[in-house]
């Protein structure tokens, strides 16, 4: 059976992929009646993915080296790889992923200043090197995203007790890398990766994201 289709979602903390990722699954549903899209998300995702999601957002975190952080996100990967996007692929299912391995590039690469090539070298031993089809990267302006973001976790925290506001404590200086980050992975695979920018309606969001997302369907039947 030819392989599914792998679609991830990228971009700042607050750049609303998490809508933007509902909406694209009704109008998958939409499109594809009897076809039921794989959502997940990273870190997270598995049972062994939500421990880790736990441990590496938690702000209680606040000692974790750069590296152990970079290794929980890739053990996070492995795992959901192993055992939810792999076999969906296999099976000739669409897979929506909530972040992937170009978050590790952005976050801890940018970031925290590993660099990419730390990243990518992980990225080839422990994943396979398995690359999105698609990767739709949301980039509204860093004070938009930011500011979202803190009103989501606080909402949160509030209602469910969650704690995941430690990239979120980062100073202005870490969300700048990561943005650097994020648009030179844009301009590095041009192919892959269709930028979102500016800070645009969530209907104009969903009309750009419903449009790379058909042109992709297109190339890949053809
Ligand atoms: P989110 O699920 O709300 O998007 O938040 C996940 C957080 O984890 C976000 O701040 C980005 C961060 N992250 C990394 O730093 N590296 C990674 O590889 C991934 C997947 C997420």
């Amino acid at each position: 059976m030819a392989r599914g289709l792998f679609i991830t979602l990228e971009g700042l903390d607050g750049s609303g992929k998490t809508t933007q990722i509902r909406r694209l699954a009704g109008w998958l549903k939409k499109r594809f009646p009897g076809e039921d899209p794989v959502l997940t998300r990273q870190p997270g995702g598995t049972e062994t993915g939500d421990l880790i999601r736990t441990l590496v957002l938690d702000s209680r975190s606040s000692q974790l080296a750069p590296m152990t952080e970079m290794a929980l996100m890739f053990a996070d990967r492995a795992q959901a790889i192993a055992e939810v996007i792999g076999p969906a692929l296999e099976q000739g299912r669409i897979v929506v992923c909530d972040r992937f391995t170009d978050s590790t590039e952005a976050y801890q690469g940018g970031g925290r200043q590993l660099g990419s090539e730390p990243v990518l070298a992980l990225h080839r031993l422990l994943c396979g090197n398995l690359q999105p089809d698609l990767t739709l990267l949301l980039l509204p302006s860093l004070e938009v995203s930011l500011e979202r973001a803190r009103r989501r976790n606080q909402r949160a925290a509030e209602q469910e007790g969650a704690d995941e506001v430690r990239f979120e404590q980062e100073q202005d200086g870490f969300h700048h890398r990561v943005w650097d980050k994020y648009r030179e992975i844009a301009a590095r695979e041009p192919g892959r990766v269709v930028l979102i920018e500016g800070d645009l309606s969530l209907d104009e969001v969903h009309d750009r994201i419903v449009e790379a997302v058909a042109a992709r369907l297109v190339s890949a039947a053809s």
